[in-house]
């Protein structure tokens, strides 16, 4: 999508040096746009720990990338030596952000890719081309998503004829949290660029801000009419038919429809169900986790520092970015940062394959039982 009328990946392989991965630093965004040049697997780790980039796509795909640089600095001398760094560059890798399963997914992936090759040079190929193929494939999906999703809101554009279409949603499942287009917010680029009038409230999403940060800067920048409003006024506005539907993106799903995505999704959920107001989840199946059903006692929740939650960053007046107490300092804070949303409150995941219910049997229609195919 754009920045400034460029188009951008989030994340790419460095135009004249294949050794160097680049990624937009979304720590600096809204207010700079900060291109970092991630020369290691270590580098890589940091970047996704400490959320320089972040989103379950985007997670996973940096991922696949880290594996890439992994191998090209793994040693050469033996295979063996060789793949066990591998192996351990996985396991530090897996070891950084605990919800999104895209990450665990990606290394996976790129680990038996890997081992199924001869030879240490085809093995750094096979590296790269599987990363390179995540990176693709997260964007194609992400646009099927998109496609899935636009007759949903044609239908609720043509009942309320043409009138713009309320649609609210929370945290940043959008193109910043992917390679490209987004999960919530690729069936809205689809409409806008449809010429289908949409308006998104876009929760701040407290505690690091991701929705009023980056949700709003990438609708603004691609010029879909946004407002911001604070974690705690959507089911104000649901009560007052100011929202027609709610899209939210997804870190993890279980097999039966039970979806983490980022804290405060549930009590949207609840509101909108509350409200009569339909309930989407957009995901791609990377995000489903074949192995577990129940999402409350399965899916591990991520907590972070309380400095997240005591501490606010932004731009001063002088053009500084900063960060700021907000709390008296000796309080204690907990932050947990994904909640889950049990199926029942979901009216039907989007995903690359199609619409379907949040259930079980819903899901295997579109995918059978895990083996993606
Ligand atoms: O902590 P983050 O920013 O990596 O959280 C991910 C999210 O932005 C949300 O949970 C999002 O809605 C799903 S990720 C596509």
């Amino acid at each position: 999508m754009k920045i400034n009328g460029k188009h951008y990946r989030t994340i790419w392989v460095h135009q004249d040096d294949p050794s160097v991965i680049q990624a937009i630093d979304q720590r600096f965004l809204p207010h700079e746009v900060i291109i970092e040049d991630l020369k290691d697997v270590d580098a890589i780790a940091k970047a996704i720990k400490e959320m320089h980039i972040r989103g379950a796509g985007l997670i996973g795909t940096t991922a696949g990338y880290g594996m890439y640089l992994a191998a090209l600095h793994a040693p050469r001398h033996s295979e063996e030596a060789f793949m066990s760094a591998l192996v351990h560059a996985g396991e530090m890798l897996k070891a950084t952000r605990p919800t999104a399963v895209n990450l665990e997914w990606a290394v996976n992936r790129c680990l038996e890719a890997i081992k199924a090759e001869k030879g240490i040079e085809n093995k750094i190929a096979a590296a790269r081309r599987t990363a390179d193929a995540i990176a693709d494939e997260d964007a194609a999906f992400c646009r099927r998503i998109g496609e899935h999703g636009l007759p949903i809101i044609e239908e609720i554009s043509r009942r309320k004829k043409g009138e713009p279409v309320n649609i609210l949603t929370h945290c940043n499942a959008g193109w910043l949290a992917f390679v490209d287009y987004g999960t919530a917010t690729a069936p809205i680029y689809a409409a806008h660029e449809k010429g289908i009038k949409v308006h998104v409230y876009v929760d701040e999403t407290r505690p690091l801000n991701q929705g009023g940060q980056l949700t709003a800067f990438e609708l603004g920048q691609n010029g879909v009419p946004h407002t911001i409003i604070t974690d705690n006024a959507g089911g104000h506005l649901m009560q007052h038919g100011m929202v027609d539907m709610v899209i939210v993106g997804c870190d993890r799903a279980t097999r039966t429809g039970d979806v983490a995505n980022k804290i405060g999704t549930y009590l949207k959920a609840l509101a909108a169900h509350a409200n009569g107001i339909p309930f989407y989840v957009a995901l791609p199946s990377s995000s489903i986790d074949w192995k577990i059903r129940d999402g409350i006692r399965e899916i591990p929740i991520e907590t972070r520092s309380e400095n997240e939650v005591k501490y606010i960053r932004g731009r001063t007046k002088d053009g500084k970015i900063e960060s700021v107490l907000i709390t008296p300092a000796n309080s204690p804070a907990a932050n947990y940062a994904f909640d889950v949303t049990p199926n029942h409150l979901i009216t039907a995941l989007i995903t690359e394959r199609g619409v379907c219910p949040a259930t079980e049997e819903g899901i295997a229609g579109l995918f059978g039982h895990g083996n993606n195919d």
